[in-house]
């Protein structure tokens, strides 16, 4: 599926930028009689193809939540498995990025990952470092909440060292330190697996994005359903807190 033949007349109404919160993977493995390790393997591969469809089709920035600030609540074995596959992930990935143009900008609270994990971030991040035009925004150890505080703190050293008056700031000085600075704002928010929750998730972000909810898992949101929700998306009239025309 190219961006011609799908949206051939929908071009001008493609969001530049979606969030994707990737829910599911557990109760699909339990589903297919498998263990909830198996759904996350199958998740990756589903956040492969998403990223794919997302640069074929034109999107700019595609954030996606792979492990939140909550996360470590899981039993040990998950949270290191979940690690250990986004290693793998990195490994295979930092070269297709590279290759493909895509940017790899990692979202959260990166210094607290095991180092191991760490080290192969931000390897991915200088690798792809010159790439333009296309953003993919994996949410690692991310927490909206996090995030706005971690802002705050650094608009308060700024303060502090005379760089900066209180007087100064707006929205869109706040906005200038958070991890998405310099990016469109986010136009689409999709949940999978039927939760109609935004989990602490781009909560900035999201003041006025479309929300898409669907009940499919995330092992099964192929290309396909990606698709149906930017038709979804194309439908609706963003009106920004104004009136129509
Ligand atoms: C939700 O399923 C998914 C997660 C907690 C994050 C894991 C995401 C992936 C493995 C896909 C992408 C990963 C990378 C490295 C790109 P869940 O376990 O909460 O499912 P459940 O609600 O059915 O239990």
């Amino acid at each position: 599926m190219s961006r011609r033949i799908l949206l051939k007349t929908e071009v001008e109404s493609l969001p530049r930028h979606v969030a994707i919160i990737m829910d599911g993977n557990g109760r699909w493995a339990k589903l297919h009689g498998h263990p909830r390790i198996y759904g996350h393997q199958k998740g990756v591969e589903r956040a492969r193809e998403a990223t794919e469809f997302a640069l074929e089709v034109g999107i700019e920035v595609l954030s996606l939540y792979a492990f939140s600030t909550e996360n470590w609540a899981r039993p040990q074995e998950e949270v290191e498995f979940l690690m250990k596959l986004l290693e793998e992930y990195l490994a295979a990935e930092t070269p297709v990025m590279v290759e493909k143009g895509i940017r790899f900008n990692p979202i959260g609270r990166i210094s607290q990952l095991p180092p191991s994990t760490q080290r192969m971030v931000l390897e991915a991040v200088k690798a792809t470092d010159n790439n333009q035009g296309f953003t993919l925004n994996l949410a690692l150890n991310y927490g909206g909440h996090a995030e706005i505080v971690d802002a705050c703190k650094k608009m308060c050293y700024e303060v502090q060292r005379g760089a900066l008056t209180p007087q100064e700031i707006e929205e869109v000085t706040l906005e200038g330190y958070l991890y998405t600075k310099g990016q469109p704002p986010l136009d689409l928010l999709i949940r999978t697996s039927g939760e109609l929750r935004i989990s602490n998730f781009l909560l900035w972000q999201v003041a006025y994005a479309e929300l898409y909810f669907t009940p499919v898992l995330w092992p099964d949101f192929d290309r396909v359903e990606f698709y149906k929700a930017l038709l979804d998306y194309q439908k609706r009239e963003r009106r920004f807190g104004g009136v129509r025309d």
